[in-house]
């Protein structure tokens, strides 16, 4: 088996390292949808907390009761304290994304009084701050960009939103961006143009049918919605390039989470060469959720030799538990092996990424203790439940620093 080899040419992503050093401002954890990426981002938020960085997590969609744990009852624009032991050297803030309210900030911030009142009682607008395609990736680098900008805390922690997919995030402000810039809206929305003599009554006919379907009171509200609008398109579009170019400084350090199947790999693996094409730096690739093997006397059985042992003592008779125990342990090797030849793919791709692996817990991650496993287990300590796949890389390098 060349899993060993494997195993010990892959560089392990020094999260303390990073969390540690002042010249990590940003980090944003990106991934295909469910694979970790809250849970990530919260718990690096707190372990860079309790190592004594003035810390705060922007989450989207953390689960209830991560959020509870967190201190967080409600979407929430502003960071709250999340209370931590006294041995915490650092501190924590916590907040939920609320779009809606972060695009009415944008909106009040970019046109006059009477303008910002006009777009925000626009039917349509409602609409699109809550449900464009794109306006909760906007709305997460809107506020990463407000967040850096005051000096309350040196390290931010993005969590990005559950996007079908990872590319999502990069992709979605660009394209609010460009239909907001937009020339197809304006094209649509301003019946005395040019563009819409051109297509005479022609158009009068598609927008009477399209009239029927959304409603004229839709098109009249789209047309003064744009019109209002127009004053705070060059706002957006700067804004949104100002955070891009965030993106790319070393302060920030992209961390891409993925767990071991073979859609989120390959989610994981377009996201660092898109990363690379937009000059973003990566930091390094999580693996949650996998399952490394046990340690212990029963971590060199093979699964072949297990099911074959398995198969003697069922023809026997005897010892049923034994059978059992051995199936499974068999199907474990079996799991740990295929997750072993996906990161050994991923990584033969992406030469020199380095990774920390996250092994699956028996339950899902819902407060600070939780959290702060995950926190080590991504710091590769030992005694956490990644062990058994962190021991052998020691093995292999024998340079681990922790
Ligand atoms: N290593 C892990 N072991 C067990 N459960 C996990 C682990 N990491 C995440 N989870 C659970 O998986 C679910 C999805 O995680 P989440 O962080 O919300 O994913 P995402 O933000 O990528 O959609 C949550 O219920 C979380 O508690
Ligand atoms: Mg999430």
């Amino acid at each position: 088996m060349t899993e060993t080899n494997d195993v010990r040419e892959t560089a392990r992503l020094d999260v303390d390292a990073l969390l540690d050093s002042p010249r990590t401002r940003i980090v944003v954890c990106c991934g295909a949808g469910g694979v970790g990426k809250t849970t990530t981002a919260a718990a690096l938020g707190l372990r860079a907390a309790e190592r004594g960085r003035r810390a705060v997590v922007i989450t989207v969609d953390p689960a209830r009761r991560l959020a509870q744990s967190m201190g967080l009852a409600e979407l929430d624009n502003t960071p709250r304290p999340v209370p931590l032991p006294e041995t915490a050297r650092g501190s924590l803030h916590a907040m939920m994304l609320d779009m809606k309210r972060t695009f009415d900030e944008v909106v009040k911030e970019h046109a006059d009084p009477e303008r910002a009142r006009q777009i925000l009682a626009n039917p349509f607008y409602q609409t699109l701050s809550t449900s464009f395609s794109g306006t909760q990736e906007y709305m997460a680098m809107e506020k990463l960009g407000q967040l850096r900008q005051s000096d309350e805390w040196d390290l931010i922690v993005v969590d990005t939103p559950p996007s079908r997919s990872a590319l999502d995030f990069l992709d979605a402000p660009e394209r609010l961006g460009r239909f907001l810039d937009g020339k197809l809206i304006r094209f649509l929305s301003t019946p005395a143009s040019g563009a819409f003599r051109l297509l005479g009554a022609g158009f009068n006919v598609v927008s009477s049918v399209v009239g029927k379907i959304v409603g004229a009171q839709f098109l009249a509200d789209l047309r003064s919605f744009v019109s209002a609008f127009d004053t705070v398109f060059g706002g957006f579009q700067e804004r949104a390039e100002r955070t891009y170019r965030l993106l790319q400084t070393p302060g920030t350090a992209f961390v891409v989470v993925a767990v071991p199947d073979t859609d989120a790999m390959r989610e994981a693996s377009y996201f660092v060469d898109r990363l690379a094409q937009e000059s973003m730096p990566l930091a390094g690739l999580v693996i949650n959720r996998t399952h490394p093997l046990p340690s212990g006397p029963g971590a060199r059985l093979g699964s072949a030799e297990a099911l074959a042992a398995a198969g003697d003592l069922a023809e026997a008779g005897t010892h049923p538990l034994a059978v059992a125990a051995l199936r499974l342990h068999a199907e474990r090797v079996r799991t740990h092996e295929r997750e072993t030849r996906l990161r050994a793919r991923l990584l033969s791709a992406h030469r020199g990424v380095r990774v920390s692996e996250v092994a699956a817990r028996p339950e899902d991650v819902h407060d600070l203790a939780g959290l702060r496993g995950i926190g080590s287990a991504l710091a590769g300590e030992a005694g956490q439940t990644g062990e058994g796949t962190r021991r052998r890389e020691g093995d292999g390098t024998g340079q681990e620093d922790h």
